[in-house]
């Protein structure tokens, strides 16, 4: 059976402030996507949560980009909205930045990330789903499981997984994507998703087949609303096993925490900690930065789950490894690289601190820097 796996997902509301979501708040989503699941709009539904930001996990066979999948998110987010007014949580209705619903939630604050397969004889998928953070937090750990054989030892033990992985990798800013195939263009891939302010992997898939491996959301809040929102809180579906990364394989790049943006405000790098359901409540200087991973097994389109992959002693040094690295950045207060660079910061409040100051810059004969390839002051090797 064809089935489409679709997870959407949006921040309707903090309790309290942006740490954690309300149990009322989710349980209106939940009651809604039940009632759309009794419709027979989608196949089976699972909502979870990570920090102030709900998800709903969702199975159906319309496909990519259905309407009725789409809207049904959309109406499931409104209600939870309408909660979380009630209980004037935070931000109520942070991320949905329209009123009217127009056949797609693409482009209107909900971040989207689906993939349509023919469900094998086991399907495990794994959804990770982060919290104060960007799509371009995915970049190391999808590069780590899909290219890189010192991570996942099936890209040499395994022959149905030897041909290697094809990255879709998307600009941010441009919307165009460009696809390349690893190992053979790995060097190329790296230029790209090393840049995470810049560029973001879209999709992978399988070179031997073409089949679809994984998929994130790239959506960028504060691009779509041309000012700031809060962060985008990316989720990333990842299927497992069977010509695909082991699921210890698509966890293992967790096990070792590293740098990206997000944190307080929107405004500063921090170390991405995963974390059990449980502990997925960022606090400390509203972070640091969070991930779960959620896992099911897909059987004839229900899912079977959610596994909490993280809840495991095994990540306890990842995880205070971040608590270390959280605190050797919080000495760094409002200095970067703690706080991002100026390039990051158009895209939060600060231009406003800016624009009221802009006037008081006053030239004082010094030389402007000239433009990169102009010619003048290159070095020459
Ligand atoms: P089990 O013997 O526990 O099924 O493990 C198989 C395996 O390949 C783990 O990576
Ligand atoms: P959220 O995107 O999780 O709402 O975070 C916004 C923020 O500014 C946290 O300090
Ligand atoms: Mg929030
Ligand atoms: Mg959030
Ligand atoms: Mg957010």
């Amino acid at each position: 059976m064809k089935i489409t796996l679709s997870v959407i997902k949006a921040d309707i509301g903090g309790y309290v402030g942006h740490s954690s979501t309300h149990p009322e708040v989710v349980a209106k989503v939940r009651e809604v996507a039940e009632a759309g699941k009794e419709k027979g709009t989608i196949l089976d539904v699972s909502v979870i949560t990570c920090g102030d930001d709900i998800a709903m996990v969702m199975t159906h066979t319309h496909g990519v980009d259905a309407e009725p999948v789409h809207k049904l998110a959309w109406e499931a987010f409104l209600a939870g909205t309408e909660v979380a007014r009630k209980l004037k949580l935070y931000g109520a209705g942070q991320d949905l930045l329209s009123d009217a619903f127009s056949g797609n939630v693409k482009g209107m604050g909900p971040g989207v990330a689906e993939m349509e397969f023919e469900e094998r004889k086991s399907e495990p998928v794994i959804v990770f789903f982060a919290d104060k953070t960007a799509p371009s937090a995915w970049n190391l750990p999808l590069y780590e499981m899909f290219a890189d054989p010192m991570n996942t030892a099936g890209l040499v033990i395994d022959p149905s997984m030897h041909d290697g992985f094809t990255f879709e990798v998307m600009d941010v800013y441009s919307g165009k994507a460009i696809r390349l195939k690893t190992p053979a263009e790995l060097y190329d891939l790296l230029v790209f998703i090393g840049a995470t302010s810049r560029y973001v992997v879209r999709a992978v898939y399988r070179n031997s087949d073409g089949e679809i491996a994984a998929t994130a959301s790239t959506q960028k809040l504060s691009l779509m609303a041309g000012r700031y929102v809060g962060k985008d809180d990316p989720v990333l579906i990842v299927r497992a096993q069977s010509g695909f990364p082991a699921v210890g394989e698509i966890l293992e790049p967790f096990g070792r925490p590293w740098l990206v943006e997000g944190w307080m405000r929107g405004s500063h790098t921090g170390p991405l900690m995963p974390v059990s359901f449980a502990q997925a409540k960022p606090t400390r200087f509203d972070g640091p930065p969070r991930v779960i991973a959620a896992g099911y097994q897909i059987c004839e389109g229900r899912l079977i789950g959610p596994n909490d992959l993280f809840d495991d002693p095994a990540f306890d040094v990842a995880r205070e490894r971040a608590a270390h690295l959280a605190n050797f950045l919080r000495r760094q207060g409002i200095f970067e690289p703690h706080r991002l660079p100026p390039e990051e910061m158009e895209y939060t409040t600060l231009p406003k601190v800016l624009e009221k100051l802009k006037d008081r810059f006053r030239d004082i004969g010094e030389p402007k820097a000239k433009a990169p390839g102009s010619g003048e002051g290159e070095i020459h090797e």
